[in-house]
This record gives structure tokens, C-alpha cells and sequence, in this order.
């Protein structure tokens, strides 16, 4: 059995999302040492800029007339969904950046998307599998906050996985990330280590969850 964990994160060293997706795979690992974790590092190892649009280019071509930028940008797609496609289950940590979803992530799912197991308007090859999407933000989007409806990232990612791939997503969200880095945040130490506290309960929760669903389809 496969777990899938796709990484997001332009940093390794201090990563908040790399720390509570860690949690979740531990749980997965605890159930059944011996599975295997397939890693997919975008942020430090992306996907090429310019792979999606030369994806989508050969998809207007004959095979025969295709360049070798396309023929490429086809068999990276294709690599991306093997990957996914014989998991049993996936495991996504993004971080928010600049009120957005990471372009390293975005960048990822448009290639994968040009693939024909993933193409619109077919059941997803990933449809129905179990999933934890781990996100984090430096601020707080929370209701009632000056930003409020500032966070463009999370609902953009849970309709691509949820909707879009079908999946059976859990999602656990971390806030206050930059709270003892970024002075200004200093009053939110106390409510940051809370919701911390109950991000990593949450993960632990999802992860143990999907051990088990991982478990009943063996
Ligand atoms: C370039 C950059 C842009 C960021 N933009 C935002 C933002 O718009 N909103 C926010 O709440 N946090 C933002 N952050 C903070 C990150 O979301 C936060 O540091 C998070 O913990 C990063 O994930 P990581 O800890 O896994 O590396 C940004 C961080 C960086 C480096």
C-alpha cells in the first residue's frame, strides 16, 4: 500500500505544513510500517513553467506533429498521475502565499489536469480515494478578522480535490503561523498556540482515519 505526499512549501527547514503533514504520515506509518511513502516535493522541485502550456498545445496537434516540448510535457503528466493513481492514499501540504494558492501547487494541478485520466468531463482516475489536504497561513482569514475573506488558497483547493478529483478530502488548517516571527502578531501568541494544539489533534485524527480507510480497502 502507497501513501502519496505531495509537499508545497518553498522551505524545508521550519515548515509548518512539512511538521503537521508529518503528523499525519506518522499515523499512516504507525498502522503498517512497511507501506511506502511516495514524496513529490513541488515546491522545491516544481514543475516546469512552461510544461502546462506546452501540454495543452499538443493536445491540438497529431501525435505525429508534436514537438519535443509537448512529447515531454505529455509524459510528465502522465508520471504525475501514475504517481497518484496507484496510491492508496494522498496526503497535500500547501502553504497560503500572498492571499493565493502556491503557483508551484497551481502549476502542479494544471499539468496533471492535461493528462487524459484527469481530463474534464471524465470520472477522475483518483475519484473516491482518501485524502488529507494540510494547509497553513501565516495570518488569520478567520470569520470576523480584518481579512476576512482574504484567503483565495483553501476554498480554491478544496474544489479541485473535493469537487474536481473527487476525492474523500479531510482537510486540517493551521493560522498564525507568522506569530513569533512577525512582531506585530505578538498578542496572538496565546490563540496561536491553541489553534495549533488543535490543528495537530486534528492531524493525527485525519491521519489515523485514513490508516483505516487504507486498511478496510486491503
Ligand atoms: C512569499 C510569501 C508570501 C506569503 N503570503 C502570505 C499571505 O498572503 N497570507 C498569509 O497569511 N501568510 C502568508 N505567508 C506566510 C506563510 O503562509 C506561512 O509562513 C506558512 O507557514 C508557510 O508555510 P511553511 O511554514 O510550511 O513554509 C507568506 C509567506 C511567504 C514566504
Amino acid at each position: 500500500m502507497t501513501l502519496f505526499r505531495l509537499d508545497a512549501s518553498i522551505r524545508v527547514d521550519g515548515s509548518h505544513s512539512r511538521e503537521i503533514a508529518d503528523l499525519v504520515e506518522a499515523e499512516w506509518v504507525a498502522a503498517r510500517p512497511e507501506d511506502h511513502v511516495v514524496r513529490r516535493h513541488v515546491g522545491t522541485e516544481p514543475v516546469p513553467a512552461t510544461a502546462w502550456a506546452a501540454a495543452v498545445g499538443a493536445s491540438f496537434v497529431s501525435e505525429g506533429e508534436r514537438s519535443a516540448d509537448q512529447r515531454s510535457a505529455l509524459a510528465s503528466a502522465a508520471t504525475e498521475v501514475d504517481a497518484l493513481v496507484v496510491a492508496d492514499a494522498l496526503l497535500f501540504a500547501v502553504p497560503l502565499y500572498n492571499f493565493g494558492v502556491s503557483q508551484h501547487f497551481k502549476s502542479w494541478v494544471d499539468l496533471v489536469i492535461t493528462d487524459p485520466r484527469m481530463a474534464a468531463g471524465v470520472t477522475p482516475a483518483i475519484a473516491g480515494k482518501p485524502a488529507v489536504l494540510v494547509t497553513v497561513r501565516g495570518g488569520s482569514y478567520a470569520a470576523g478578522t480584518p481579512r476576512e475573506g482574504w484567503d483565495h488558497a483553501t476554498g480554491w483547493m478544496r474544489r479541485i480535490l473535493a469537487d474536481v478529483w473527487q476525492l474523500d478530502l479531510t482537510v486540517v488548517e493551521t493560522e498564525f503561523t507568522l506569530v513569533g516571527v512577525n512582531p506585530a502578531l505578538d498578542q496572538f501568541t496565546d490563540l496561536a498556540a491553541g489553534l495549533r494544539r488543535t490543528s495537530e489533534q486534528d492531524a493525527r485524527d485525519h491521519g489515523r482515519a485514513l490508516a483505516a480507510r487504507r486498511e478496510l480497502a486491503a
